[in-house]
C-alpha cells in the first residue's frame, strides 16, 4: 500500500523524524535531549552522514547532504539514501513518519519522500499468505514539514500514483492482462485522472488496416486493441498537440522465431511503453498541465499460435509503406510505426515513443541510460538529458545517420522489419522514423526497464524507466510556454 502524504505545520514531540540536515545545526523543533544533541553533535563531527537516535517509542533520522557534487548527484544520493533507509525504517514499525529539513536545498523534501515512495512499492496482490516479515510494515502517513509548496506535494503524489499503477500494470502476467484488459484498465485510469480514452477494438483496426498490428496479432487467440488517450484542457498552451506512443506488447514469446527461455522471461513487461505513456497522461491531468498531450497504444501479444506471421512475410503497414519480415521478434516496431503514422493525423509538434525496443540498447547502455534518437529540433533533446539529469532517469542519445537506414533495404518490399547483427537499437529507431511525418524522439528502454535486481529505488521486474522523466519534460515544457506568453 501506498502511503498518503500530508502536510502538517508543527511537530510533536512523540513523533518519529526524519530531518535532512544542509549544515551541522540541529533545529530546535526536533525537541532532542541535551544528550541527544551531544551525541549528535559528535556524529556531525566525525563526518558522518547518517545519525540514528532511538528514544524510546519515538526515533529521530538525521540524514546529511553530500557536498561538492554537482547539485543534480546531491539530490539522486538523498532518494538512495531513502532506499538504503527502508530496512531500518519497517523494523521500526512507525505508523506515521514526518519528513523535514533544515537548511537544505529547496526540494530536498520532494526528493527524500519521492526516494522513499518508490523504494517501498511492492506487488503482493497475488499473495494470499502473509510472509514471516509481515508484521512489520512501512509507515502509513508520511507527514512533510516545513519548506516545500503545495503545487509541490501535489505534483509528488501524482507522479508517485502513476509510478505505483505503472509498475503494476507491468507486473501483471499476461494471464491476468492481454491487450483487452490493458485498454480496460487504461479507461478506467482515464476516468479517475480526467483524459478521454478511445478503444479501438479489432473491427476499426481491420477497417483502418494496420497493418503492423494486425501482423504480429495473427499468431494470438485475442484481439488486438488501440487506445488513444486525450488531455486537451481549455487553457492548453501549444497549438499543436505532443504525442506519446507506447509498446503495448502484453507479452512477446518471439511469435515464430521464438524466444529461448532465459531470454523470454519477463516478456509480460514488454507493455512498459504503454504503461508509462498512461502514467504520464495520469500525472500530466491530475497536475492539470495546460497542454494538449495524446497517448497512442497499440496492444497485442506476439504468439507464434494457429496462423501466426512469418519470416518472409510482406505486409501493407497503416501507411500503405510494404515490410518484409525478417524476424517475428521484431514485433514491437510494426505496432509503434502504425500508430507513429497515425500520429499525422494530428500535426504533432513532437511525436515521443518509449518502448522496451532492443537489447541491444541493453547492451549499449546497460541499464544506466535510455538509449535515444531523434531528427527534432535539438531543443527538445537538451531539455530531455536537462530533466534526464534531474529526475535521474538519464538519457544517452545514439547517432541517427541516414547510412544505418540503409540497412533496411529490402530485396521485395519498401522495408524490412531488420537490419544485420550491428546497431541494433538504432536500425529499430531508424525503421520507426520511416513511418513519421512530424518529428521524432525515440526512446528505447530495453536496458533501463526489465533490472535484474533493484538499482536502489529503481526497482527489479518494472522499474517504470521513463516515466518521471517524461512527465518532469512536459511539464517544463508547459513551463517554457507560460513563460513566453
Ligand atoms: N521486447 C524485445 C526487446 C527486449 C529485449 C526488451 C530484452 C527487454 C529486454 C524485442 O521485441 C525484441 O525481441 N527485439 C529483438 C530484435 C531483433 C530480432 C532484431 C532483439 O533485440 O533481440
Ligand atoms: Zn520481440
Ligand atoms: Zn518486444
Amino acid at each position: 500500500m501506498k502511503p498518503v502524504i500530508q502536510r502538517i505545520s508543527q511537530i510533536s514531540p512523540d513523533q518519529s523524524v526524519i530531518c535532512i540536515l544542509g549544515s551541522d545545526q540541529i533545529p530546535e523543533r526536533l525537541k532532542l535531549t541535551k544528550e541527544e544533541i551531544d551525541f549528535a553533535q559528535t556524529q556531525i563531527q566525525a563526518k558522518e552522514e547518517f545519525i540514528f537516535i532511538n528514544s524510546y517509542g519515538r526515533c529521530t533520522y538525521l540524514i546529511r547532504l553530500k557536498e561538492g557534487i554537482a547539485h543534480y548527484k546531491i539530490r539522486e544520493e538523498l532518494r538512495r539514501t531513502a532506499y538504503n533507509l527502508k530496512k531500518l525504517l519497517k523494523e521500526n514499525n512507525h505508523s506515521e513518519l514526518v519528513i523535514t529539513s533544515e537548511k537544505a536545498y529547496k526540494g530536498a523534501i520532494e526528493d527524500f519522500t519521492e526516494g522513499l515512495l518508490l523504494s517501498i512499492y511492492s506487488f503482493d496482490k497475488y499473495k494470499t499468505k502473509a510472509g514471516k516479515d509481515d508484521k512489520k510494515y512501512y509507515p502509513k502517513k508520511l507527514l512533510v514539514q516545513g519548506q516545500i509548496e503545495e503545487s509541490e506535494i501535489k505534483w509528488l503524489i501524482d507522479l508517485t500514483d502513476a509510478v505505483y499503477f505503472t509498475r503494476n500494470l507491468i507486473r501483471e502476467p499476461v494471464n491476468q492482462l492481454n491487450a483487452i484488459s490493458l485498454s480496460e484498465e487504461i479507461k478506467k485510469i482515464g476516468d479517475s485522472a480526467g483524459f478521454k480514452v478511445e478503444v479501438l477494438t479489432k473491427g476499426k483496426i481491420e477497417a483502418l488496416k494496420m497493418g503492423g498490428l494486425l501482423a504480429v496479432n495473427k499468431g494470438s487467440v485475442d484481439p488486438p486493441v488501440f487506445c488513444i488517450l486525450e488531455w486537451n484542457p481549455a487553457n492548453c498552451l501549444n497549438k499543436n498537440p505532443i504525442i506519446l506512443v507506447g509498446k503495448g506488447i502484453v507479452y512477446d514469446t518471439g511469435g515464430l522465431n521464438i524466444k529461448t527461455g532465459e531470454f523470454m522471461a519477463g516478456m509480460n513487461g514488454d507493455m512498459a511503453g504503454a504503461a508509462i505513456v498512461t502514467g504520464v497522461l495520469h500525472t500530466i491531468a491530475k497536475s492539470g498541465i495546460p497542454l494538449h498531450i495524446i497517448g497512442l497504444i497499440p496492444s497485442t501479444d506476439n504468439r507464434p499460435g494457429g496462423n501466426a506471421y512469418t519470416q518472409g512475410d510482406i505486409i501493407t503497414m497503416y501507411n500503405k509503406m510494404s515490410v518484409e519480415i525478417g524476424n517475428t521478434d521484431a514485433e514491437g516496431r510494426l505496432i509503434l510505426a502504425d500508430a507513429i503514422s497515425y500520429a499525422s493525423k494530428y500535426a504533432p509538434e513532437l511525436i515521443i515513443d518509449i518502448a522496451t525496443l532492443t537489447g541491444s540498447a541493453a547492451m549499449t547502455f546497460g541499464n544506466q541510460a535510455i538509449a535515444v534518437m531523434t531528427n527534432a529540433d535539438r531543443k527538445y533533446i537538451n531539455l530531455l538529458e536537462e530533466c534526464g539529469n534531474d529526475v535521474y532517469e538519464r538519457i544517452a542519445e545514439l547517432p541517427f545517420w541516414d547510412e544505418y537506414g540503409e540497412l533496411l533495404k529490402s530485396d521485395v518490399a519498401d522495408l524490412r522489419n531488420v537490419g544485420g547483427r550491428e546497431a541494433g537499437a538504432i536500425i529499430a529507431g531508424k525503421f520507426l522514423e520511416q513511418f513519421a511525418e512530424f518529428p521524432l524522439i525515440h526512446m528505447d528502454i530495453a536496458g533501463t526497464e526489465m533490472l535484474k535486481k533493484d538499482d536502489f529505488y529503481r526497482l527489479k521486474n518494472g522499474a517504470a524507466s521513463g516515466l518521471r522523466l517524461l512527465s518532469a519534460f512536459l511539464r517544463r515544457i508547459a513551463a517554457d510556454y507560460s513563460e513566453k506568453n
